[in-house]
């Protein structure tokens, strides 16, 4: 067993020998033990830009989720070897939309309401739904384009199927003003829409899909911070729940609450309602200002956190020794229509 200060110089010099032909790029929430050697961070839209306009890497180590890394198959070129240091890193959200599950919802849904809605998936799921969506006329979002998407949705269809994160889609649709009552749930385990809004009212169909992590995020955190510190900002991810967005100053995708950060004056209190590591760097990268959780007990994503020191260095060692392990691929149809949506979001926004 290697110490950390040997995985570091490990990391260290197999990244130094493999120069461009390696890309590592890390979402915000990855730990900082793995964050020191991300050649790029980003959000997951600018972690799928990077990925597609990267030309010169043989192997993408990609320091993020399951959906992410498949995500950089479809948009990279054959030649390039997509690696997700632990395979059980996948994301609990992206797991509540099956094919099979959407394949029916579709069914039943365009029985229902005709050929009136479009079909739209957050990129947090698999490839197999993007396919769906992109086969079906819709497109993918992500938390830092949501709302010009659902705009370029609306051009086309009245209704809009949401998937898989009911949230992101409340809150984006509200944001464009649309009201909670023309909103109503696929409850994708009874295969039965939820809620009361007469038929022709319906505007947004939310599938009933959630983070856990963001979940954790509760009114009465708001309320509290509300009471005892009013001049504390609360800025949210937009995967929390339509009452926490709702009462707090500000919501954005991880990029935008970063950027929130770095522009606020010294002294600048804040209570930030997303996951755990990406708190803490902000702490400890902004001391000047009062930064903490919303929710006191800190709110990890135990699926981001398995990608750790040591799974990120066995990953190169097999590199760097000809014989790559967990090499993501989205199969050539699946890429293709998942391509489509994903491609349609990139000349929108
Ligand atoms: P961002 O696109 O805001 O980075 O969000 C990704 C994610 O998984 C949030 O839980
Ligand atoms: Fe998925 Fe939530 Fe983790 Fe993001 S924070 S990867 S949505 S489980």
């Amino acid at each position: 067993q290697m110490s950390d200060q040997d995985l570091i110089k490990r990391a260290a010099y197999i990244k130094s020998e493999l120069g461009d032909t390696l890309f590592i790029p890390g979402h915000h929430y990855q730990k900082d033990e793995v964050i020191q050697f991300a050649d790029v961070t980003g959000d997951s839209l600018q972690l799928a830009r990077l990925s597609a306009s990267n030309q010169t890497a043989r192997y993408i180590v990609f320091c993020g989720v399951h959906f992410m890394a498949e995500t950089a198959d479809i948009l990279t070129d054959d030649e390039q070897t997509v690696i997700l240091p632990d395979m059980r890193a996948g994301c609990s959200m992206a797991d509540m939309a099956t094919k099979e599950q959407t394949e029916a919802a579709w069914e039943k849904l365009t029985d229902e309401f005709g050929d009136t809605i479009i079909p739209l998936t957050y990129v947090n799921s698999s490839a197999e739904i993007k396919a769906f969506v992109g086969r079906n006329g819709g497109a993918t979002v992500t938390s830092s384009n949501a709302k010009a998407m659902l705009e370029w949705a609306f051009t086309k269809k009245k209704r809009i199927l949401f998937l898989p994160d009911q949230h992101l889609g409340r809150n984006t649709a509200y944001e464009l003003g649309i009201p909670l009552d023309e909103m109503v749930i696929w409850n994708q385990l009874t295969e039965e829409v939820e809620g009361s809004c007469k038929k022709d009212k319906v505007k947004m169909i939310l599938w009933k899909g959630h983070c856990s992590v963001h979940e954790k995020f509760r009114l009465e955190h708001v309320n509290k911070i509300r009471a005892e510190e009013p001049e504390r900002k609360i800025i949210v991810h937009p995967e929390c729940t339509w009452d926490v967005v709702n009462a707090s100053d500000d919501a954005g995708s991880t990029k935008y609450i970063i950027d929130q950060i770095k522009a606020a004056p010294t002294g600048t209190k804040w209570a930030i309602g997303t996951e755990m590591n990406l708190v803490n760097r902000l702490m400890n990268t902004h001391p000047d200002q009062s930064i903490r959780s919303l929710n006191p007990d800190m709110c990890p994503c135990l699926t981001m956190n398995r990608i750790d020191l040591p799974h990120f260095v066995w990953t190169l060692e097999q590199i760097a020794e000809g014989q790559p392990v967990n090499v993501i691929t989205v199969d050539e149809e699946t890429a293709q229509s998942a391509k489509l949506a994903i491609e349609r979001m990139f000349t929108c926004v």
